[in-house]
């Protein structure tokens, strides 16, 4: 079933329920079951807020590298991945969820330029290794976009996943490598 059907199904759910709540309303003073419906009905938005809330992702301290200004590239690539997870969430349309894919991708690729040249700077000793993996993500990040082309709701969810996945296994992982190096050259 897709998102729409999704959505249509829920819509048809709820106004079933309003108009159940409403007509036993109506019919005289309210059964225990007329509230427990109500109760649904008040419950199912706080429900789906809820199963929202935990597809996002949040900064944490831990995930400071010591280098405010990467520190902070971080934190914007976790609200870009935010913004492309609420537009799929909210079904805000394919213009919109496209321009959100296109800034997560530009704005990592801005981020590891940014990255090497510090590393480089620096002359720090796994340089290279750390590029090969920046490239491997970019080369990843490709091939989602080509599936995206072609089976764009399928593939969203596969984006995001991925995304959401590697953006913390580089933050705290990868990047977390060069942290002690380049903080003690004096990188900020
Ligand atoms: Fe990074
Ligand atoms: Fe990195």
């Amino acid at each position: 079933m897709n998102k729409a059907m999704d959505m249509c199904a829920l819509s048809l759910f709820i106004l079933t329920l309003a108009v159940a709540v409403l007509v036993a309303f109506m019919a005289g003073p309210a059964s225990p079951l007329t509230w427990s419906l109500v109760g649904v009905l008040v419950l199912i938005p706080v429900v789906r807020r809820k199963f929202r809330d935990r597809r996002r992702i949040d900064w944490k301290d831990e995930y400071s590298v010591g280098i405010e200004s990467i520190d902070e590239q971080h934190k914007k690539l976790i609200n870009l991945i935010n913004m492309l997870q609420t537009s799929v969430d909210y079904s805000t349309g394919e213009e919109f969820e496209r321009e959100c894919l296109a800034a997560v991708v530009d704005y990592t690729k801005t981020h590891f330029v940014y990255e090497e040249g510090l590393m480089s700077k620096y002359d720090y000793p796994d340089f290279e290794a750390h590029k090969v993996q920046h490239q491997a993500m970019t080369d990843k990040v490709e091939d989602l976009l080509a599936a995206y082309e072609e089976h764009p709701e399928s593939a969203m969810k596969d984006a995001l996943d991925f995304l959401k996945q590697w953006l913390i296994r580089h933050i705290n992982g990868t990047d977390k490598q060069y942290s002690e190096f380049l903080v003690s050259k004096g990188a900020h």
